[in-house]
Order: C-alpha cells, then structure tokens, then sequence
C-alpha cells in the first residue's frame, strides 16, 4: 500500500499543510524537513501517551515545544518583507570605488563600520554602535552612494525609502506610512535603511503646517523605538537642505552622527575617474590633467561629463566611420559645455553648515 504521507513530501504541498494545521507560512524549502519533524513528533507524543495522537495535536504541540518554528517563520517573514520592501544586496566593492581620502570615509569606517563589525572590541571598550546616522551636503556629493557602500562593506541588506512613496495615498497618510514602514524595517536584520530627501520628512516644524508637523513629530517618536531593537538595523538619512530640517530631530540623543559629505580633492576624484575611464575606448590620456581639468566636479558631475564624452566618441565614430579613441582633448572640448554644479554660494553654505551642524 502506498504510503499515504508520501505526496506531502512536495515542498509546497508541506507549505500548505503546515499552514493549514498551525497557521504558520514556511519557506518551501524548509517546509520538508520541519513537515518530517513533526511527523516523527506525532509517532514519539502516540508512543508517550499510548494513544494515537492526531496530526493537529501533534502539530500544535510540536509548535508550543520547540523555538525552531518561530525562528523559521521569522526567516521566512523577513525574506517576504525585504522583498515587499525592495530590499537589495550591494557587493563589497562598492566601498572600494570611493577613495581613502574622499571625506567622509575615513571618518564612516572608524565611527559606523568598524565598531558595527568589531562587535566584542567595542563591548570591551564600552563603544556603543551607531543606529542612526545622517548625512548633509550639496546634490551630487555622494550621500547615497556613501549610503549603499555602507550596506556593502558591512555586507547588510539595503532598502530605501523615498518620501514620495510615503505620499502614494495623498499627504494625511504619510504619518500613517512612516510609521508602518518604519515597523516593518524594525523586525529585519541586518539592513540599512536609507532615507532620501529627508527634509521631505523632517522638515522644520516652524514654517510647516499641521500635517508636516505630524510627520515629524512621528518620525522622532520612530527613532527611540528602532535604537531600541537588538536587531542590527542602522537608519541613514540624506538631505541636502539641513537647514531646513527640524532643530529638534538634530538634537543630540536622535542621530548618533551629523556628517557633512562635500567636495573631492584630487585623489578623490582620481579614484571616480579612474572607474569611469575604465568604460571608454580611450586614447592617450594623461590622467594628471584631466584631475585637473575637473577641478570642483562633484561626483555626479564627473559621472555626467562621462556620459557626454561617451556619446560624443559615439556620434563621432558613426560619423567618420572609423576607430574613435578619446583623448584629452576630447575633454578640454566637451567641458566647455559642463561646468561643475556647486557655485561658490554653495560651497561657502556649506562650509557655515559643517561647522555649525556636524556631530562626529
Ligand atoms: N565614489 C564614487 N565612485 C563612482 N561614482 C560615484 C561615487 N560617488 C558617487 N558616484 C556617482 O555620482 C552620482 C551622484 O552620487 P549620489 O550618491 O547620488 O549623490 P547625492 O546622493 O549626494 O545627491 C551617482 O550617480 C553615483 O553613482
Ligand atoms: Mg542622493
């Protein structure tokens, strides 16, 4: 006779089955395995108590005895909401295409990575890990690249949040959304959850009107619940209006790092050319006097001077019909027509803004 447990062994089949005798929702994957424990825990319950026990009473007592089906669901919950949340995996190299010398780096990797990676050292030492950090500067400077690379090197989930989302159901709800999001971020592990445009958020509650001051006031009430939670989750925010953002979200006991992230000096921008470089069809270029030549670039102005230096090598080979390689000179052309973004009014804001709010 066949046996008549066999086709529960189909991976979705024990989803289901799991599902409908406990009300829990298991990976597939796992489904199989926790479906033959349960099994053998309903021959050993029927041995102990001899009597037949039924599947559901074996199963609920399966669920009440042991902590590993939470601990599978919780998995399985996770992996559903990083999904629903749009959760990415970014490489280890990332921290790599920014250079040594390109502030803020240095100053992330000993104040955020090391001491979220080092953990025992920094239990030992009484250095308590960052869980909230913000970052302020100009457009272009690097905040969300800054952003990702962090989830690279500490090899965590990244999610990011724009506050247009927040807006999908008209501007009453995005307290409402906030919070939501922000409860559902606080049971994942092991993410950085990156806010854009902060000051969309966290605006000033003095010029705001009832609805902003709703915002802000939910997301300060948000903060203290997530530096609660024991779970690694470290919240990046990103504006590059800080002084429009709410004087009390900056106080300290909110963000445990205020950081500035402006202009490239020359290594910084070296290391920026030299990944775009890599993606022409060059010819001789010396790169000394391009790092010149792009003196106060940002980084996405660097990245946009590629692209029109790419598209013109295109044009122009489609034109000619011959090999074209680009050169200094192509740049000393097309930089004619792109000229660094920051005015002298922005860098000098910014330099006021870095004295008067950074918190390192
Ligand atoms: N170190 C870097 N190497 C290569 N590209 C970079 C680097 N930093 C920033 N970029 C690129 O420059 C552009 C602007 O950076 P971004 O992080 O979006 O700036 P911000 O968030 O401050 O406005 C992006 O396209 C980004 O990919
Ligand atoms: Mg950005």
């Amino acid at each position: 006779m066949n046996d008549p447990i066999s086709p529960d062994l189909i991976p979705e089949a024990c989803t289901n089955r799991i599902l409908e005798l406990c009300g829990v929702e298991v990976e597939p994957d796992t489904a199989v395995n926790l479906w033959s424990k349960i099994l053998e825990h309903k021959w050993l319950l029927s041995e102990q108590l001899h009597r037949d026990v039924g599947i559901k009473t074996a199963c609920a007592d399966f669920l009440e005895n042991t902590d590993q089906v939470p601990s599978q669901y919780e998995l399985h919950e996770r992996g559903r909401l990083l999904r629903e949340m749009g959760g990415q995996f970014i490489g280890k190299e990332m921290w790599d295409t920014i250079s040594d010398s390109q502030p803020p780096k240095q100053l992330v990797q000993r104040r955020i990575i090391l001491p979220l990676t080092e953990e025992g050292l920094s239990r030992k030492h009484g250095v308590i890990p960052p869980k909230a950090i913000l970052f302020f500067g100009p457009p272009g400077t690097g905040k969300t690249h800054f952003a990702q690379a962090i989830a690279g090197a500490l090899r965590w989930w990244y999610i990011e949040i724009v506050p247009s989302v927040l807006m999908v159901d008209g501007v009453e709800s995005i307290g409402a959304n906030l919070r939501e999001t922000m409860e559902k971020a606080s049971k994942l592990d092991e993410v950085v959850l990156f806010i854009d445009e902060f000051e969309e958020i966290a605006g000033s509650r003095d010029m705001a009107d009832r609805i902003d001051k709703s915002i802000t006031n939910e997301f300060l009430k948000q903060i203290p619940m997530l530096k609660n939670k024991q779970n690694k989750i470290l919240l990046v925010c990103a504006t590059n209006y800080i002084r429009q953002l709410d004087t009390a979200i900056l106080r300290p006991g909110r963000f445990d790092c205020i950081i500035p992230v402006g202009g490239l000096d020359r290594e910084g921008r070296t290391t920026i050319l030299e990944h775009y470089l890599a993606k022409l069809n060059t010819g001789d270029i010396v790169m000394e006097k391009i790092v010149e030549l792009t003196s106060g670039f940002t980084p996405a102005d660097i990245q946009y001077l590629f692209q029109q230096v790419a598209q013109f090598a295109f044009e122009k080979e489609l034109a000619d019909k011959k090999d074209y390689l680009v050169t200094v000179e192509t740049f000393t052309h097309i930089l004619q027509k792109v000229p660094p973004s920051l005015s002298i009014e922005v860098i000098e804001e910014f330099k006021k803004d870095s004295v008067d709010y950074s918190r390192i």
